[in-house]
């Protein structure tokens, strides 16, 4: 790496400890030794966008001959020549060159599926190395991938909301996971105000956001906060994918004009857009039209008449330019033709310009991208309103320790919860009358044969219910899954800190449930036990419901869809039961299957209960010398003549059986079901571990399986 002289000649040298370009916490630290050393240093402010970029700073983004295409499949009767060779390549990015530069708004237009979300996403680095071609450098650099999250931020077209925030709560919880540790909670706040203002979202900042349910604020105004929570650390190089799009024009402009002022901060603007409003034209600096991947014009808006009418086809006076170009290009894509024309057009017409722009832009100096970006930080970027002495530790790759984004996510995600406390209103009422409807099914059971079934039948299906009642978690973490994935694409936090918080504010809850179920049955069933026995059958409730929900929260990190969670959730949990040892005893389980009993959910806890209500001491008596005889062909003789049977069975055997012998005890019950290999304890321990495991194969499936990326 080599070394940099700083135009500061007090500054210190920065030398990169990985090799490559210098963090933000390097660049930090640099541009703090520069400003202790001058004692007139500019002090930090609260985003000042009416403030002039520092002209001698300027950040160029240049892109050069960006290549980008994807393997389809084509139909095997598809095309004339498609049979043998079915996998064809679809070119959506054709040799794109161009250059975007701070202070300006660079749009890229187009019809729709002309590339314009994919050029978009090529330059915000959301494809992949290896299959875009082509260079984007800033600077003369090439961006590294971690120093483009740490400066950057891309607002995706789609509003990724929390419904029930309001519009402050939103950007505040932003500002608490993107802004230093070191800037105090009121700076925080500052800074969303002032976001708040600059947004023109005063009058709705304590309205929610709300969805198809509930009244929130309206297209325009959402629009702005997804914008406003990626801009809230002011980032140097802004990506947008059709920020207006859905918005009627008034409001559009409003959200252009807020870009430009972003813009004018210092920042570079990359946005694509449908049909700018001929006011909106005049707030854009630079155009690029595509048409099927290709530039059929770059430029800026003033050049399109020219352009225009050197290919042939002036634009009438009174005609929005835009559209017209639009129009033309659309026309000449029906064309035999194609746009091959307007594309070599375009070309010959960029090279005699760079001509011209070579010669006029000569004289401005080019700075290296770390000067740049130190300069930048200086005057608040990125770190917007940190105190002068923003130190290198105090900015990482994640700007908040592990425990702190603990505390965010927890405050938001009981924030949402209690502002819909029907959700859980509903899982409540469901475990209540799945209580109810088995307490008065099961009422007071006795210690008959026909009783220790029904035990088991009671334990079984209880057992399951508090697995079903999980199901509930697939829908929340589905819907906050995109939410989660563009937090977690600039490292708003770690994806461990998401999967620790919500874990543990999951507990109170499901504490709670498994008190209402447990009290609502114990008693009225007529478990035995007593307290201690309410104790462990309460503890291992919890520990299934535990499992259960962590199960299902596995199963929505893996499946994508509501439904399709469902319909799998529903499906194993089936089979958990079938082979918790219920229906069928473990041995008589065929071999090949003896796995799934051992990876049956259900069966720990079910074992686990099993013991607490058949292994007592002093043991319980379920079949009683003549009992024996229930449910046998027997069973409709008198009862002297069962006595009688007895007796000659006594003789006959040579031991001595009355109608009070107790025949079959608890523990003999637990051994007729297979139930013998574990004790209680240790199947409450196993299915508190199954919870465990299940929430760090979540965590697994969240590491490798939500790349924000395209291949
Ligand atoms: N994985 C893919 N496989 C095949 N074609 C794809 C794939 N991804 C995108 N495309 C195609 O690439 C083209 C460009 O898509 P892109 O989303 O960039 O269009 P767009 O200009 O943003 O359109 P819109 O204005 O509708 O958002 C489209 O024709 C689309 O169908
Ligand atoms: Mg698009």
């Amino acid at each position: 790496m080599e070394l940099v002289q700083l135009p500061n000649p007090t500054a210190t040298r920065i030398r990169s400890r990985t090799g490559f370009s210098p963090t933000l916490g390097e660049l930090l630290k640099h541009v703090e030794d520069a400003q202790n050393d001058n004692p007139n240093a500019p002090t930090q402010h609260v985003l000042d966008l009416n403030s002039t970029p520092n002209s001698s700073h300027p950040f160029v983004l240049s892109f050069t001959n960006l290549t980008y295409s994807v393997k389809v499949r084509r139909k095997e009767n598809d095309a004339t020549d498609a049979k043998t060779d079915n996998a064809a390549t679809k070119i959506l990015l054709n040799d794109i060159s161009g250059e975007a530069r701070d202070g300006e708004i660079m749009a890229v237009l187009g019809a729709s599926g002309s590339g314009k979300s994919t050029l978009i996403d090529a330059l915000a680095d959301r494809i992949s190395k290896e299959s875009l071609k082509g260079s984007i450098t800033l600077n003369g650099d090439v961006l590294e991938s971690r120093m483009l999250k740490v400066i950057s931020a891309y607002v995706m077209q789609d509003d990724l909301l929390f419904p029930m925030l309001t519009v402050e709560e939103t950007l505040m919880f932003s500002a608490e996971f993107r802004l230093p540790r070191s800037l105090s909670r009121s700076k925080k706040k500052a800074r969303v105000h002032a976001l708040i203002d600059q947004l023109g979202l005063r009058n709705a900042a304590t309205t929610v956001i709300g969805d198809e349910g509930h009244r929130g604020v309206s297209g325009g105004e959402r629009r702005r906060v997804s914008i406003g929570i990626d801009i809230i650390h002011d980032p140097i190089v802004l990506f947008l994918d059709e920020p207006t799009s859905g918005l009627d024009s008034t409001s559009a402009f409003m959200v252009v004009k807020v870009l430009q002022r972003i813009a004018q901060s210092g920042s570079i603007v990359i946005m694509s857009i449908h049909q700018p409003s001929y006011r909106i034209l005049g707030l854009l600096d630079r155009l690029i039209f595509l048409s099927h991947g290709q530039t059929v014009f770059s430029g800026s808006p003033a050049n399109l008449p020219p352009f225009f009418s050197e290919f042939g086809h002036p634009i009438p006076e009174n005609e929005n330019r835009t559209e017209f170009a639009l129009d033309l290009i659309r026309e000449l894509e029906e064309a035999p033709g194609g746009t091959k024309g307007l594309v070599d057009f375009n070309k010959q017409w960029q090279l005699k310009n760079k001509r011209i722009s070579e010669k006029t832009l000569s004289g401005i100096p080019k700075v290296s991208l770390k000067d740049a970006i130190s300069a930048s930080i200086s005057r608040g970027k990125l770190v917007s309103g940190a105190p002068a002495g923003t130190t290198a530790s105090s900015v990482h790759t994640f700007v908040n320790p592990f425990w702190i984004e603990m505390a965010v996510i927890a405050k938001r995600s009981l924030t949402n919860s209690r502002r819909m406390p029907e959700l859980f209103g509903i899982r409540l009422g469901a475990v209540l009358v799945t209580g109810a409807i088995l307490a008065t099914m099961f009422y007071h059971l006795d210690n008959s044969p026909k009783g220790v079934q029904e035990r088991l039948g009671f334990f079984a299906f209880a057992m399951s219910t508090t697995f079903y009642t999980c199901a509930e978690a697939i829908p929340v973490f589905l819907q906050e899954r995109y939410i989660f994935m563009r937090e977690t694409a600039y490292n708003a936090y770690r994806r461990s800190s998401y999967v620790l918080a919500h874990s543990i504010i999951s507990v109170p809850s499901l504490v709670f449930l498994s008190f209402a179920f447990a009290a609502t049955t114990f008693w009225a069933v007529g478990l035995a036990g007593g307290t201690t026995g309410f104790l462990f059958y309460f503890l291992t409730i919890v520990a299934s419901f535990w499992a259960g929900s962590s199960f299902v929260t596995f199963l929505s990190g893996v499946v994508s869809h509501v439904m399709l969670g469902f319909t799998v959730v529903v499906a194993i949990l089936a089979y958990f039961l079938l082979f918790s040892g219920f229906f069928i005893s473990r041995d008589r389980i065929p071999p090949y299957w003896i796995w799934f009993h051992y990876i049956s959910l259900v069966k720990y806890p079910y074992e686990g209960v099993l013991q607490n209500e058949f292994d007592l001491n002093p043991p319980r008596c379920f079949v009683r010398g003549t009992q024996m005889f229930d449910s046998t062909p027997l069973m409709e003789v008198p009862e002297a003549l069962k006595v009688e049977l007895l007796k000659s069975m006594s003789k006959t055997l040579g031991i001595n059986i009355t109608s009070s012998t107790c025949v079959i005890t608890g523990a003999d019950v637990l051994k007729q079901q297979g139930v013998t290999q574990l004790s209680k304890w240790n199947c409450l321990w196993i299915t508190l571990a199954w919870g465990f495991f299940f929430r760090f194969l979540f965590y697994l499936t969240l590491l490798f399986g939500s790349k924000n990326r395209r291949r």
